[in-house]
This record gives structure tokens, C-alpha cells and sequence, in this order.
């Protein structure tokens, strides 16, 4: 049997929490694909071509230390609007969701390019000030040199560049559910989504 769940949000939504605890709660895999734009980001910073880096990309480069800082991220989101790259991980994508046992995978175009037979999609979202608070909580707590304002003009422009890029931009799938985690604490949101998944499941 194959079940995919799509979640796909903008940046610090909550996105990874609430794919990562469906995954647990349901026993399936979980892929987060913003690793895959990360990693590609991260051989641009040092120097590769992007569609060469995105075409030799392995499995085990997702693990690589030093992905989640916000140079990375603003890498990635600068990476992922070049067609070329996007054309290059959705081989990769595909497979992963169709893995017997059913998959979570989280990113921005999952419910609309990657996997739109998904069967279950969820929007998760949360105003820009909460995501970048959020967000500079995770980052000072890691120990890394943050503002508050920079965390948040970081968060703003990658959302920018991430709705209004031409190839697959984010946008909520019609058929998602949207979860607004702005006023929600991660338990409720993991809560909200599990119940989401429930009743798509039923429908299957
Ligand atoms: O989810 P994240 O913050 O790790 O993603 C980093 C960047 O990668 C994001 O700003 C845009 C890009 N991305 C994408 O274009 N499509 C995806 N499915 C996942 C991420």
C-alpha cells in the first residue's frame, strides 16, 4: 500500500514538526526536501555550477553538517527558482513518496508539482513575525550571531522569492487543508494535522 502525505507551508511554519511527528505517529518515512535545495545551495556557496551539483546529488549529502544556517537557506531559495535545478530532484522525490509503506514529505511544491495525486495535502502556515520569532528562538539557541530584525527580513524575502518564482511556486494545493500554527502550540498542531490525515484516510 502506498499513502503520501504533502505538507507544504513557507518558511519556519512549523512544516518539519508537525511532518516529522506524522511520520512518527503513522509509521511512515519522511523526507524533508528542503534539505535536497540546501545541499544543492551549499555546493553553490562553494562554488559549483547549481544544475551540476542538483544532477550529482546523493542521499547521504542530506545528512551534512552546516544545512541549517541561514546563508544555506537563502542559497536554497535562490537555487530552487532555476528550473534546471527543480528538474533534477523530482525523480528522487517521486520515488521517495511511493514507498510501499507510506510517505510524508515537506516542502513548498509537494501537493502541487511533485505528488498532486497525493492523498493528503496540508498547508501549514503562521504569520511572517511568528515564524521569524520562532525561528531566532531555534537560531539563538544554537548558539549562532541572530537578530530578531535580520531573522525576519530573512524570513520575508525568501518568502518572496519562493511565491513568486515562475516554476513551481509556493502556493497552497486547492484540494490542502491549511493549518495556521500562529496561535497553536506544536502538540495542537500535531494534533490537527494527524486528525487531517484521519480523515483523508478514511475517504482511501
Ligand atoms: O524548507 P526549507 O526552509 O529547508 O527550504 C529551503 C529553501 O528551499 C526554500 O526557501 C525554497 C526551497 N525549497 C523549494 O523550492 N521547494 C521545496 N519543495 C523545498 C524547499
Amino acid at each position: 500500500m502506498s499513502f503520501t502525505i504533502a505538507i507544504d507551508g513557507p518558511a519556519a511554519a512549523g512544516k518539519g514538526t508537525v511532518a516529522r511527528a506524522v511520520a512518527a505517529h503513522f509509521g511512515f518515512a519522511h523526507l524533508d526536501t528542503g534539505l535536497l535545495y540546501r545541499a544543492v545551495g551549499a555546493r553553490v556557496l562553494a562554488g559549483a555550477e547549481a544544475v551540476v551539483a542538483a544532477r550529482a546529488l546523493r542521499p547521504g549529502d542530506l545528512e551534512a553538517d552546516g544545512l541549517r544556517t541561514p546563508q544555506v537557506a537563502q542559497a536554497a531559495s535562490r537555487v530552487a527558482t532555476d528550473p534546471g535545478v527543480r528538474a533534477a530532484l523530482v525523480a528522487f522525490q517521486r520515488q521517495f513518496a511511493r514507498r510501499p509503506g507510506g510517505a510524508v514529505l515537506d516542502g513548498r511544491d509537494i501537493g502541487t508539482v511533485i505528488c498532486p495525486g497525493a492523498e493528503a495535502k496540508l498547508y501549514v502556515t503562521a504569520s511572517a513575525e511568528t515564524r521569524a520569532e520562532r525561528r531566532f528562538l531555534e537560531l539563538r539557541d544554537k548558539g549562532e550571531d541572530v537578530t530578531r530584525a535580520a531573522v525576519l527580513a530573512d524570513v520575508i524575502a525568501r518568502d518572496e522569492r519562493d511565491m513568486t518564482r515562475a516554476d513551481a511556486p509556493l502556493k497552497p494545493a486547492s484540494d490542502a487543508v491549511m493549518i495556521d500554527t500562529s496561535d497553536l502550540s506544536i502538540d495542537e498542531a500535531v494534533r490537527a494535522a494527524i486528525a487531517a490525515v484521519e480523515a483523508r484516510r478514511g475517504l482511501t
